[in-house]
């Protein structure tokens, strides 16, 4: 009974922080958030990218795109504004330059991908798919740098109708998991993320960027060459944050959250307003060893705290409502 008990104990005492997100399987819960790690390459020699639990890449679209005039990044206080423009070299280039690197990871990948038009992310998701390193597609529906025909919303992500259609649509052609990346600037987030899992999503991530500008005095000229772009870095975090746990009680779907975590505490929030998962983007241009000691990080608190296993944490927010 004593041996029992103690191996009980032990089990209790070595904290899991594995998950599912639909299919894919994670060994921790931070992942690289799109845009901020290139195609992994780049970072490859900075970063041990396999200690991680899984990297979204760059958003790729189906051809090639310059994206914005420069500058494309204005430093801010308490965080970055960008207005790349989705510039990339096409789904052709993503097939034949990046999947080769991408395949030789341990941990999933999950492609971002971006259009104008619905057969653009079909295209996409049915070329990117027949991989076998892209465990999930990123459909990102929430870039603030682009415009797209077919909506008169600026932004995909800010139509309900355009989510839920573009979701469904993909839902049919691929058996991958299918995460909608969505946007902060909307009226009601509650709303677009039930769209997303209408659709049949397996999870949303959220958020992108806020739409931001900031201007120089001495030139009298907005720093970035867009005019506006989208604010990223601790700046979001509090507003990421809300959008996150309003998200998280309206949806069944899993969460994965982002905007300005920058530590381990910063992810914890995030956890316990209901995301299973993060996602660690202007960080890794501070510092590229943010999300592995971030990762570190929820380890070591799940242990303090004697949890388990991160189900213990996730949406464990404790309001006047539930204590
Ligand atoms: C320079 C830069 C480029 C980005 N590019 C993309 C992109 O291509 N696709 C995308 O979905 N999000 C992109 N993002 C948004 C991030 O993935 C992330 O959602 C956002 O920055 C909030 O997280 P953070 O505050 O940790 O950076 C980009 C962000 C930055 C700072």
């Amino acid at each position: 009974m004593a041996v029992k008990a103690k191996s009980e104990k032990r089990k209790a005492q070595s904290q899991s922080v594995k998950l599912k997100i639909g299919k894919m399987e994670l060994k921790n819960p931070v992942i690289l958030a799109s845009g901020t790690c290139g195609f992994g390459k780049e970072i490859e020699e900075l970063v041990d990218i396999n200690a991680l639990g899984a990297i979204v890449t760059k958003t790729i679209t189906l051809r090639k795109r310059e994206g914005n005039p420069s500058p494309r990044i204005a430093e801010t206080h308490s965080g970055i504004l960008n207005a790349i423009g989705l510039d990339n070299d096409g789904l052709k280039n993503f097939m034949f330059e990046k999947i080769p690197y991408l395949r030789t990871l341990k941990i999933p990948v999950i492609v971002s991908i971006a259009g104008d038009r619905i057969e653009e992310f079909v295209k996409l998701t049915e070329e990117t798919q027949k991989s076998s390193c892209v465990k999930a597609i990123e459909v990102n529906l929430s870039c603030p740098n682009v415009s797209h025909e077919g909506t008169k919303h600026a932004i995909l992500a800010q139509d309900s109708h355009a989510v839920e259609q573009i979701i469904s649509r993909l839902r049919k052609i691929t058996k991958r998991t299918l995460i909608a990346k969505l946007s902060p600037n909307v009226t009601d987030i509650k709303e677009i993320a039930r769209s997303a899992e209408r659709g049949g999503a397996e999870a949303v991530s959220l958020i992108n960027t806020y739409p931001g500008m900031a201007v120089d005095v001495s030139t009298m000229k907005p720093k970035l060459g867009n005019v506006t772009g989208g604010l990223s870095g601790p700046a979001i975090k509090p507003l990421a944050l809300k959008c996150v746990w309003d998200a998280y009680n309206s949806i069944k779907i899993p969460v994965i959250g982002s905007g300005g975590i920058m530590t381990a505490e910063d992810a914890i929030e995030f956890m316990l307003c209901g995301a299973c998962a993060v996602q660690v983007g202007t960080a890794n241009f501070v510092d590229p060893n943010a999300p592995l000691k971030i990762a570190n990080g929820i380890k070591k608190y799940l242990k303090d705290k004697r949890i388990s296993s991160i189900k213990g944490l996730v949406g464990k927010l404790k309001t006047c409502k539930t204590n």
